[in-house]
């Protein structure tokens, strides 16, 4: 009995000191964040999602489509919102650029031991996207 209490109240201290560090950061608003940092701040990734858009000339809908506005084959007549925290393939693709970025600034580019390595951007989403999501077609 008494070992079967123990557990419980460690794994809730464990709980409640998860959920104290996310409030330090961003709130715990994020609710699906693979690639970028966990603590990151509601301006950082604001600033992320705008430096995608301006790189592949996209807007949020080309990595975060709305839902279809009709339910159970009723058309709506407000679209229904955006879920972001929601995936699809093409956020999983924009997934590994991002990866991808982090890994070239943290591994060659990582002089400027003030900046975290993952927020670093001498090589970013435009250098090779030069405002479009499709660069290999230009
Ligand atoms: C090129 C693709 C792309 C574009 C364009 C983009 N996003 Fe994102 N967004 C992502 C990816 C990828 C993630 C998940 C990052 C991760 O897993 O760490 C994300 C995550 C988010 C999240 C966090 C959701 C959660 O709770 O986990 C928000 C909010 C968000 N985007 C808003 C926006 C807004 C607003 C715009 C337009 C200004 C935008 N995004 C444009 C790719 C994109
Ligand atoms: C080293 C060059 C490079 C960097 C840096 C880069 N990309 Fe890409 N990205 C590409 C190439 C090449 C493709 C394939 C494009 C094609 O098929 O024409 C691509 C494809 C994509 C696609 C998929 C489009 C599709 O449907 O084929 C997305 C989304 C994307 N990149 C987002 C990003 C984001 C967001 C960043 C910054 C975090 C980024 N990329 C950084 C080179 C790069």
């Amino acid at each position: 009995m008494t070992h079967h209490f123990n557990i419980r109240s460690v794994s809730m201290i464990l709980v409640f000191s998860a959920g104290s560090l996310i409030a330090t950061t961003n709130g715990g608003i994020y609710k699906n964040l693979k690639a970028l940092p966990q603590d990151i701040t509601e301006k950082q990734l604001d600033s992320c999602m705008n430096a995608y858009c301006r790189a592949l000339k996209v807007d949020c809908g080309f990595c975060h489509p709305p839902k279809p506005n009709s339910l159970y084959g009723i058309t709506l007549k407000q679209p229904q919102q955006t879920d972001f925290a929601a995936d699809n393939p093409m956020k999983e693709d924009a997934r590994k650029m991002i990866r991808m970025q982090m890994e070239v600034n943290r591994k060659f580019f990582y002089f400027d031991t003030l900046a975290r390595p993952e927020f670093l951007n001498m090589v970013n989403c435009y250098t090779c996207h030069r405002g479009s999501p499709f660069p290999m077609s230009e």
